[in-house]
């Protein structure tokens, strides 16, 4: 049986910064550590790491009843306010905010001071998009949708800025710009989708289109993991959906010959290492 695995498939340059992140303060020695929100979608990552004594806040309230310790900032990024919190009450604070949605705190940060209104294309409910609206001193909208886009209205003498978070499509980001072009406000537009999505996506497309069966590795609640599910599902009848080894139910047959693996961005490459071994072996 021959194996293609997905180059990009596993940790982004920002998760994977973001969990090196972890590992270090855990090496430093000094405790409590925490991280604000699980430092990536894998309950295995995040299991391993409270076992080394690394918790979980899943709060802002959980945040402001810390009296003492270091809190990690995951690659998502958050809003100015916690900053100002974590720094009122002399919380060591390390961050591991990937760059990319660094700088998009910067650019509505700017622009907002500038006297632009920002509009944000993405999931209102994503912590990333949270974080970015964290950082706008004035009024923010986020516009997911073609409907929410048609919707959209701010009064016309107002001045936009539009940015994305960086996991959005591109194409549907095209298409919502379009329409909210159209609308005649002032607006600059910038484009702040990271190429890893993409690429990843692309990948994972072109490999399902080739082999006999794919299998797509990742968290159960990692939305770019089903992502990836629905695309190489599409290509390829014959894809699983696993979290780790033991889901896989790999069918043999004479038929199977060919067999791709990809990964979500929160999906460590111990696992992915171990599927493709295990595979390997196996058939
Ligand atoms: Fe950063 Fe892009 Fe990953 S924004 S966290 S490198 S998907």
């Amino acid at each position: 049986m021959e194996i293609k695995l997905a180059k990009t498939a596993g940790f982004c340059f920002g998760v994977q910064r973001a969990v090196d992140t972890v590992h270090e303060q855990i090496k430093s020695g000094l405790t409590p550590i925490y991280t604000y929100g699980p430092i990536v979608h894998n309950e295995t990552v995040v299991k391993e790491l409270e076992e080394q004594g690394v918790c979980v806040l899943n709060t802002k309230e959980e945040l402001a009843s810390l009296e003492q310790g270091t809190v990690i900032i995951r690659a998502h990024g958050i809003g100015k306010e916690i900053y100002d919190l974590l720094g009122k009450k002399g919380i060591n604070l390390v961050d591991a905010t990937c760059p990319f949605v660094r700088k998009i705190h910067r650019i509505v940060e700017q622009e907002g001071a500038k006297g632009r209104q920002i509009l944000i294309i993405g999931n209102a409910k994503h912590p990333e998009v949270e974080g970015i609206r964290g950082w706008c001193s004035g009024p923010s909208y986020v516009v997911e949708s073609v409907e929410e886009a048609q919707n959209f209205t701010i009064n016309s003498s107002e001045k936009l800025c539009i940015v994305s978070q960086t996991t959005f499509n591109y194409n549907k980001f095209k298409d919502l710009v379009e329409i909210i072009s159209k609308k005649g406000y002032d607006i600059i537009v910038l484009n702040t989708i990271c190429s890893a999505t993409e690429e990843r996506q692309t990948e994972a497309k072109e490999i399902a289109s080739q082999v006999d069966a794919m299998i797509v590795v990742g968290g159960s609640h990692s939305s770019n993991t089903q992502k990836l599910f629905e695309i190489c599902k599409k290509e390829c009848e014959n894809t699983y959906y696993i979290q780790s080894l033991e889901d896989l139910d790999l069918k043999t047959s004479p038929s199977i010959r060919y067999v791709g693996i990809t990964a979500g961005a929160s999906t460590p490459n111990k696992i992915i290492e171990e599927v493709q071994k295990h595979v390997r072996v196996k058939f």
